[in-house]
Parts: structure tokens; C-alpha cells; sequence
């Protein structure tokens, strides 16, 4: 599934390079497909209906792979055989076929979720019965987001991305999603956020709130994400544009997920987030309606 960012702050650089970040996440039920296969050819392979994205280790969804037999080794070490995984992964071969629905480098979480995908589709085939936390802590190796893509539902994610804490559903709406079609690099959003005055933060503390008392309403009002302040000025303004659109058409809320670009609203009306949806279509851009999961 595709995640929402509903607040996303960053807190400040640490000395490994990343960011310290306190950020509200949730799943909605745009999705990719995956089909995991063994294969007899000793090869990891990867394929996606969308021919400009890897099919080698530089893909999430074949590092996942990677890094899940690894640590399969280290945590049942009778059960693998190490000199198997020397020689690259200790399996016969498998195959991961992606049907690409969620758009790629959006801020929607596309390749972290597929690579989480692969993780609990493995978890399964080889009957680990790992809980999900410890499936979590190996997607950590993979990426920042990829640990909330194997939990998902509405949590708080802090630390890199991968200290979880869940939170109370979030009343069940409608969401539409616009991505402009321009491409944000997460590294180069990330890079400039550190000489960027933000002028404001997001009131994480009353999403919480307003999560526990299951106001989506007062989620969605609150929903605020400081990378918006860091977009050059033209992509600012599209977001805005796509952001004022949405509430024109009744969404409680509007925000940007991830370092962008796509924007979205959140909806209690499927009447309201219909319209929005047809309207936002005629401006161009990848358009989608989604519901919270
Ligand atoms: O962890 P992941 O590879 O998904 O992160 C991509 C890039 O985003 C990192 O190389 C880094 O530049 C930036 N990042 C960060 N702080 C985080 C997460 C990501 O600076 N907490």
C-alpha cells in the first residue's frame, strides 16, 4: 500500500547524515502488486511493468530480498546454508514481478512499500514466522520508510522513519491524490531543508489528539508538512494550486506527502473527493482516489 504522510517534521540533522524526523503515517489502498516466485536459476531477478525503473540490487524490492536472507541466516543459523549465501543469496533463485500502481518519486512511499511487500511475502514462503517487528527492523536495513510499510494502518514514526509507535485508526475517508508531474529527489529536499527557515511545524501532539478522539476533522485541519517550505518556487506554487483545489471541492484538509510532489486531501463525502478528483484531472498530473486503510 502507498502511505500518506499526514505531518511530517523534521527535527534536525544527525551526525550519520540523516535527519531526525516526527512524522504521522497511513496507509491508503493505492497498491502495487507483487508476485514473488522460486525460480532454479540461482538468481534474484526483478521486473516491473515500467521499464525505466532496476531490475538489478538497486531496486527496494530486490535489496529486501537480499538483506532478508541475510538476516535469515543470523537469526535461524541451522536453517540456512551460509556457504550458499557467499555465493550471492542462499535460495535456488526467485523471482519478483512488480505491477507498478503507485506512482514513483512522489512521496507516497512506492518503492519502500514494495520492498516491506517482499519482506512479508518471504516471511510467509519460507515460514519464518518472524513477528512483524522483527520483518520492521530488517526493512530498516532497506530504507527509511520501509519499516511503517510493513506495519502500515495510522502510526507515528520517529528516529530515522523506523521507530514506530502505533496510533489510532483514522476514521475511515476518502483521499485524492494529485502528482504534479514534475519529480522531487528526496537526497536534494533533504540537503536544502537544513538552510531553509520553516514558518511553521506541524501540531503533532493534536493530530494525536484528535486521533484519539476520532475527529477527522481535526486530523485533517492540522495536517502540515515543512518540506512544502523547502520546494523551489515553482513547484510550491503547483502544490499549492492542487492543495487550494481540493479545498474548493470540500476536502477537510490538504497537505503534501513525503518530500513530494503529490498533494492530497482528505475527504469525509466519496461525492466531494469524486469531484475533486474529475476537476483535478483536467489540470493534468496523475490523479487518484483512494480510500484509508
Ligand atoms: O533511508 P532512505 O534511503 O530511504 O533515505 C533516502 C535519503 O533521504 C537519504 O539518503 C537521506 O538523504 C534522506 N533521509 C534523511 N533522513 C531520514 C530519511 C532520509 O536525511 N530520516
Amino acid at each position: 500500500h502507498a502511505k500518506l504522510n499526514l505531518t511530517l517534521d523534521v527535527l534536525g540533522r544527525r551526525p550519520d547524515g540523516y535527519h531526525d524526523l516526527r512524522m504521522i503515517m497511513q496507509s491508503i489502498d493505492l497498491a502495487d502488486i507483487l508476485e514473488l516466485d522460486y525460480n532454479d536459476t540461482k538468481e534474484l531477478r526483478v521486473s516491473t511493468d515500467l521499464h525505466f525503473l532496476p531490475n538489478n540490487e538497486k531496486n527496494l524490492a530486490a535489496q529486501a530480498a537480499l538483506r532478508w536472507y541475510e538476516s535469515a541466516v543470523v537469526q535461524n543459523p541451522g536453517k540456512w546454508d551460509t556457504e550458499d549465501l557467499k555465493r550471492s543469496v542462499n535460495f535456488d533463485g526467485l523471482d519478483v514481478t512488480i505491477e507498478k500502481h503507485i506512482p514513483v518519486c512522489a512521496g507516497l512511499g512506492g518503492g519502500s512499500s514494495d520492498a516491506a511487500a517482499v519482506l512479508r511475502a518471504l516471511n510467509l514462503m519460507e515460514d519464518a514466522c518472524l513477528s512483524p517487528e522483527a520483518v520492521a527492523s530488517i526493512g530498516a536495513l532497506v530504507g527509511s520508510d520501509v519499516p511503517y510499510c510493513v506495519i502500515g494502518g495510522t502510526a507515528l514514526a520517529e528516529g530515522r522513519g523506523e521507530i514506530l509507535t502505533p496510533l489510532p485508526p483514522l476514521p475511515r475517508c476518502w483521499a485524492v491524490l494529485c502528482k504534479p508531474e514534475f519529480s522531487i529527489s528526496t537526497p536534494a529536499l533533504f540537503a536544502k531543508i537544513d538552510s531553509v527557515r520553516l514558518r511553521c511545524r506541524p501540531d503533532t501532539k493534536g493530530v494525536i489528539a484528535a486521533l484519539e478522539a476520532g475527529d477527522l476533522a481535526g486530523v485533517s485541519r492540522r495536517m502540515y508538512n515543512v518540506f512544502e517550505d523547502a520546494l523551489p518556487e515553482r513547484q510550491r506554487t503547483r502544490v499549492n494550486d492542487i492543495k487550494n483545489t481540493l479545498i474548493q471541492c470540500g476536502a477537510l484538509g490538504a497537505s503534501m506527502s513525503g518530500t513530494g510532489p503529490t498533494a492530497f486531501g482528505l475527504f469525509d463525502s466519496e461525492d466531494k473527493a469524486r469531484e475533486a478528483w474529475e476537476r483535478l484531472r483536467e489540470f493534468g498530473g496523475e490523479v487518484f482516489l483512494a480510500q484509508t486503510v
